[in-house]
Parts: structure tokens; sequence; C-alpha cells
């Protein structure tokens, strides 16, 4: 049941806040299941990947033995960064004091350790983390206790799997982008289409956005919404995974596109989108297909970085839903604000 309340936003305070930002590592992040990159680039024995779980920096390693681990990317000396990109080693040696771990995470080494009474390596082993597999796709959650990542999906593999075969897909390339506004500002954006219409006139020339057929769905740990192209009925899906995972199926030739939404700053953020299609698929209409989303994703930044600075104004307390057009926002302010333990 809807009432009132659910159509007010969060805050606009919440959206520029450092002390948010702080709880919402802690909180949401720190205990996520967030897109890492690809499952193939740690498909060999030795081959490492590091990613951002929401400003918390991971390390996933395919060990000597085979077993894919995850680790928090922070070195048990000082604290520094340990690694950066991705590759295949023997072992992760940090770039400061030359710490020198093993891709099980245990301290193999630190110069002049020998000369430290009392050391004691087998206390000063990576920081353990989660890691899992979908398909293609690689994920990690900063939480070594976390709950499986097939729960965390529940039923988006199985609805995903109605319009695409994930295993028919090959990846093609990736894309970064950033903009300037918080990461729940990019994030419900991303959650409706109530602004395709004004905002979007050569998607919503493509894709039929009218109310009636363009389909909004809450569930547990996601929110999707399902369309349809004008032209021939072909389907498409976008997919939010809790809290910032996402996923982009355009109607047409197989495609996908996936990436986390990462906050770097309570004003800023910083994504990047994976995209996959059919193996040989036309290089032509690939073309096409980026210079598509490459519009519609500029055309997006200079809406959520709008919103940015009209909240930042500091004169509106709140905004007004309108929970016809924006149950995904409002699903997904609630999941924010429960756990944020403010709810
Ligand atoms: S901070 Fe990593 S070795 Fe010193
Ligand atoms: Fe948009």
């Amino acid at each position: 049941m809807s009432t009132a309340s659910d159509a007010r936003t969060l805050p606009f305070a919440w959206y520029g806040d450092d002390e948010i930002l702080r709880r919402e590592r802690q909180l949401i992040f720190a205990r996520s299941w967030q897109y890492a990159g690809r499952a193939e680039q740690v498909a060999e024995p030795g081959s490492f990947i590091t990613t951002d779980a929401g400003g918390i920096p991971l390390l996933v390693t395919r060990d000597r033995a085979g077993e894919l681990r995850a680790f928090l990317n922070v070195c048990r000396h000082r604290g520094a960064i340990l690694t950066e990109g991705c590759g295949t080693r023997e072992t992760i040696q940090c770039h400061y004091h030359a710490w020198t771990y093993g891709l099980d995470g245990s301290l193999r080494a630190a110069p002049r350790a020998d000369r430290e009474p009392g050391f004691e390596a087998g206390s000063l082993s990576l920081l353990p983390a989660s890691v899992g597999v979908w398909g293609p796709f690689l994920f990690a959650n900063p939480d070594p206790e976390a709950g499986p990542l097939e729960q965390w999906l529940g039923d988006l593999p199985a609805i995903l799997g109605r319009d695409l075969d994930l295993g028919s897909l090959a990846f093609h390339s990736r894309v970064e982008f950033g903009s300037n506004a918080n990461w729940k500002v990019v994030t419900e954006n991303f959650l409706e289409c109530y602004h395709c219409p004004t905002a979007h006139p050569d998607f919503s020339a493509v894709v039929d956005v009218h109310p009636d057929r363009y389909v909004l769905e809450p569930h547990p740990t996601f929110s999707s919404q399902h369309c349809e192209s004008r032209a021939d009925g072909e389907r498409g899906q976008f997919h939010l995974l809790y809290p910032n995972t996402g996923i982009n199926v355009f109607p047409g030739p197989a495609n996908l596109s996936i990436g986390p939404i990462v906050p770097t700053a309570p004003g800023r953020t910083e994504r990047y989108l994976d995209y996959f299609f059919a193996p040989g698929a036309d290089e032509s209409w690939i073309a096409d297909f980026f210079a598509f989303d490459d519009q519609v994703g500029r055309e997006d930044t200079a809406l959520v970085e709008s919103v940015q600075r009209g909240m930042a104004a500091g004169m509106l307390q709140e905004g007004r839903l309108l929970l016809n057009a924006e149950p995904l926002i409002a699903a997904f302010q609630r999941w924010v604000t429960e756990h944020l333990e403010f709810g």
C-alpha cells in the first residue's frame, strides 16, 4: 500500500553530505554485492583484478590452486592501496615498502621483518572479502560473511534469460564516464522513464515509453524496467541490482551492458559499462548503437548534474515523487533508508 509519505523524496541534504556517504559506505557498500568485472579476467590460476566497491578497494584473485578469492586491496602495513588494474602474478607486492602477499592473501615477506622481534606475519594476512560469478559477470562483496550471490540475484537471471542468453554474448569493450552528481541522483535517474519523452527524444522515438507499455517492476533486491521497440515490438530490459549495478538490454540484436555506479565523493560519481554483443555482430550496427547510447548518456549527465546543483542550493528540503511514474525510486529510497538504519 502506498501512503502519502512514500511520495516524499529522501531529504535533499542526503545527496551532498560526507557523513551520509560515510554511512552509506559502512552500511550499504561494505555489505553489498557489486559488479567487479568479467569472470574471464580471473579465469587463469595466478590472475587478479582490482575493483572499487563503492569506495572500498577490493582485490579478486584466482590462486595457484584455482580457488577464486577476494580481499580488501589495502596493505596491512600502513594502509596503501596494494595494487591496481589486473594481470597475472605469483604474488602481490605493495608499492610502498614491498610487503608481499600470496594470492591466498597471506603475508609472505616484509623487508626487515626478521629484525623485528615479535613480528607475526601470520596475523597480517589481507582481510578477506566475498566473490561470486554469474555467467560472464564477476561480483564482489566486501563482507566476508556475505550470503551467496545467487540469493541476492533472486529472479534476475531468469528474467534476463527471457530475452537474452548470456552464454551467447562476447565482451566487446568498456566505456568509462562520470558525472558531478551524488550516486543516488544518478541511480534514481536510471529508475524512471518519466523523463524520457522530455529529455531523450531519440530514445523515445525508438522505444515505446507510453506508461501503459513501459513496465516498472520492483523486486526485493533489484528493480526492473521492461520496454518494447516501437518499430517491431522487440523487447528491452533495464535493471538496477541494489545498490548500484546497472544492467541494460536494448531492443534489437543481442546486446547487454553492465557496470557499477560508484560514489567517489558526495557530489561525484564514476561509472563504467562493460558492453557485450553476439560474437561477430555487425560493426557498423555496433557503432550506431554506441552513438545512440552515448547520446542518451550525455542527456542523462546534464539532467543529474542539474539536479545536484538544484539540491545543493539548500532551499528545498525534499521533493515530491509521482508514485505511478516513479515507484522504483520510492522502492530504492525505502531500501536505502532501511539500510542506513534511519527507517
Ligand atoms: S604500506 Fe604497504 S608495504 Fe608499507
Ligand atoms: Fe535518462
